[in-house]
């Protein structure tokens, strides 16, 4: 069994729409356990670095503006398989096709306000949590309910 870990953002459309307790309380309540969050507005430079892929397509200036227009909460989400749990529970990038049920498919109507990232791959994942978070601030702990929501 793969216990891992993913980088998650509350956008700043989450923010400022007040659903980030809706947002955190769906992947909450899947049984991924929150081991580092915090609230923070990105600079030109981290969303650059974040987003790095994307630099020099053409949606990436109005994706750079979006992402550094206000605070969003960043969190790190630990659990069983948690890269693909959390990208099945975001649904498309596109909130037109995401199924309905999932964040965006449920919350959003445009691609360019998604509400919710997830790291696309644990080696992303890995990358994304250093960019966000120094070491200190992810924090090993159990919880005593652990063992009602996976097996081993
Ligand atoms: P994210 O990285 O934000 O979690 O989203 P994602 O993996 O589902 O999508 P990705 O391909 O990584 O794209 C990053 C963000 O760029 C915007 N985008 N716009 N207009 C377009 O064709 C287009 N494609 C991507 C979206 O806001 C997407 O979340
Ligand atoms: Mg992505």
């Amino acid at each position: 069994m793969a216990i891992e870990r993913t980088l998650v953002l509350v956008k700043p459309d989450g923010l400022q729409r007040g659903l980030v307790g809706a947002i955190v309380s769906r992947l909450e309540g899947r049984g991924l356990k929150i081991v580092a969050m915090k609230l923070m507005r990105l600079d030109a430079a981290l969303a650059r670095r974040h987003y790095e892929a994307h630099v020099g397509k053409p949606f990436f200036r109005g994706l750079a503006q979006f992402i550094t227009s206000s605070p969003l909460v960043a969190m790190v989400l630990e659990g069983k398989d948690a890269v693909e749990v959390v990208r099945r529970a975001m649904g498309d990038t596109d909130p037109v096709k995401a199924a309905p049920g999932t964040i965006r498919g449920d919350l959003g109507l445009d691609i360019g306000r998604n509400l919710v990232h997830g790291s696309d791959s644990p080696e992303a994942a890995e990358r994304e949590v250093a960019l966000f978070f120094q070491e200190g601030e992810v924090l090993d702990y159990r919880r005593d309910v652990d063992p009602w929501i996976t097996e081993s």
